[in-house]
């Protein structure tokens, strides 16, 4: 079994929204997508004779939004080890549903991701189900334990595209420095997950008013920032490239944006919760809202909100982290931090670009151009002679997150059964149909 399918021979959309802004594209115009290969776009592209062509399939009106297909530095597809939460077949399926023809995927399996062989794995298994592509990211200290450094040279060898211990941080600076020297003589970008773990211990959520109104242990912004600092002036020393997974404080969007001024190589990725949520969902003790690092501040939301759309913050990135009700359905103290995300971003995101809460070519930009040059990937783009790597969004159509929409295997989202408007409708990949809403999955 398959996710990809071969497309129609033509596929032709006619008076759509096209945003792509590498192209140069916001407007009304026409796409022709022939035997998977983009041969046409602008307007008047779609003529009355290609219109006309048999098997055609036409998409018409400018309540279809089409942009790049999304490229996600960062999800969890627990596979292996914890295919019950999720496995490569159900996240790439999440991934096709919410527009992304890329998943990054982080090491942090069971096994972990620490070597050539599971690489291997991840993306022979990915291969065959000619679905989304993934890449994974290997792991930058042996068993993600913070001590002793992967053989990176291998993990790039066999196809990570990235090396990270997401879910822990490399808190030793000795390593740090050593992970940097060495990512640098591969040319693979280091993604830290900023957090000193001294300072997080029985932590359960952001420390502020509300956690001590909760009664429960916070994990405060400095552990965050400290660590972001600290890798700064490590890049800074080694010349390597330093990648910040997840930000959620004002204090790394300040440090970041002056380390870009001083150009140092630093990108860094927000999540679509880190951009809508804050520490008050908690209030109800949630454990779906239970995430590391923690829902902020709204003066946090803000300065993340900034920074994505001054591109101080590159990258929008899932953090898709399915867990199942085991983890979930339990005390607040006792549950695992994550929450799903492939299937979000478009529902959450574009619906505020539409309002005009973000800006929508930034918002294109960092799910599409960005995210790719981080990662070392080819970018998708609404260009001519480019094989197909489109996301369809029908911004009239209306979803509801419950197991009959949602395709990852796990529903650990506080939008549990909220209805957005604008879904993606069609998800392209290396010129193949990867999800399609008009055919049964
Ligand atoms: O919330 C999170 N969940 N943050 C992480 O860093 C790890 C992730 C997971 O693997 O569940």
């Amino acid at each position: 079994m398959t996710i990809g399918k071969n497309a129609p021979p033509l596929l032709i959309f006619t008076g759509v929204r096209a945003i792509d802004p590498n192209c140069g594209l916001d407007g009304e115009i026409d796409l022709v997508i022939e035997a998977g290969v983009i041969t046409r776009v602008g307007k008047g592209a779609a003529t009355s004779e290609l219109l006309r062509a048999e098997g055609a399939r036409i998409f018409s009106g400018n309540h279809l939004w089409v942009t790049p297909a999304f490229v996600d530095l960062h999800a969890h597809l627990r596979e292996p080890g914890q295919e019950y939460k999720e496995d490569i077949l159900s996240g790439l399926r999440a991934a096709a549903h919410g527009g992304f023809a890329h998943v990054c995927v982080m090491p942090n399996t069971r096994p972990v991701n620490d070597t050539r062989a599971v690489t291997e794995a991840m993306v022979e298994r990915a291969r065959s189900l000619e679905g989304p592509a993934l890449h994974p990211i290997g792991a930058i200290t042996v068993g993600q334990k913070g001590s002793e450094l992967t053989e990176m040279a291998d993990l790039k060898e066999a196809g990570a595209v990235g090396v990270s211990d997401d879910g822990r941080c490399v808190t030793s600076s000795a390593v740090m420095r050593r992970a940097l020297e060495y990512a640098r003589t591969f040319d693979l970008t280091v993604i830290q997950h900023a957090e000193d773990h001294a300072l997080t211990e029985g932590a359960q959520m952001h420390e502020g008013a509300i956690s001590t109104r909760l009664g429960l242990r916070g994990w405060p912004r400095v552990a965050e920032d400290i660590i972001v600092a600290r890798d700064v002036l490590l890049a800074e020393a080694t010349g390597a490239r330093y990648h910040v997974a997840h930000v959620s404080t004002l204090g790394s969007v300040r440090i970041i944006r002056e380390a870009k001024s001083r150009g140092i190589a630093v990108t860094a990725e927000v999540t679509p919760h880190h951009l809508t949520l804050t520490d008050a969902s908690l209030i109800g003790y949630d454990t779906a809202c239970k995430v590391n690092p923690p829902l902020r501040e709204q003066a946090d939301v803000d300065a993340l909100r900034a920074a994505l759309a001054d591109g101080t913050i590159d990258a929008i990135a899932t953090d898709h982290a399915p867990h199942s009700s085991l983890e979930k359905d339990c005390e607040l103290a006792e549950a695992s931090p994550g929450m799903i995300g492939l299937e979000l971003v478009v529902p959450l995101l574009f619906g505020m670009a539409k309002n005009g809460e973000l800006p929508l070519a930034r918002l294109v930009d960092a799910l599409t151009a960005r995210p790719s040059k981080i990662a070392g990937l080819e970018a998708p783009a609404l260009r001519e002679g480019k094989r197909a790597e489109i996301c369809v969004i029908d911004t009239t159509r209306s979803i509801t997150i419950n197991r009959a929409n949602i395709r990852s295997k796990s529903l650990n989202t506080p939008f549990l059964n909220q209805t957005f408007t604008g879904t993606c409708v069609l998800t392209m990949a290396a010129g193949k149909i990867v999800f399609d809403q008009n055919l049964p999955q």
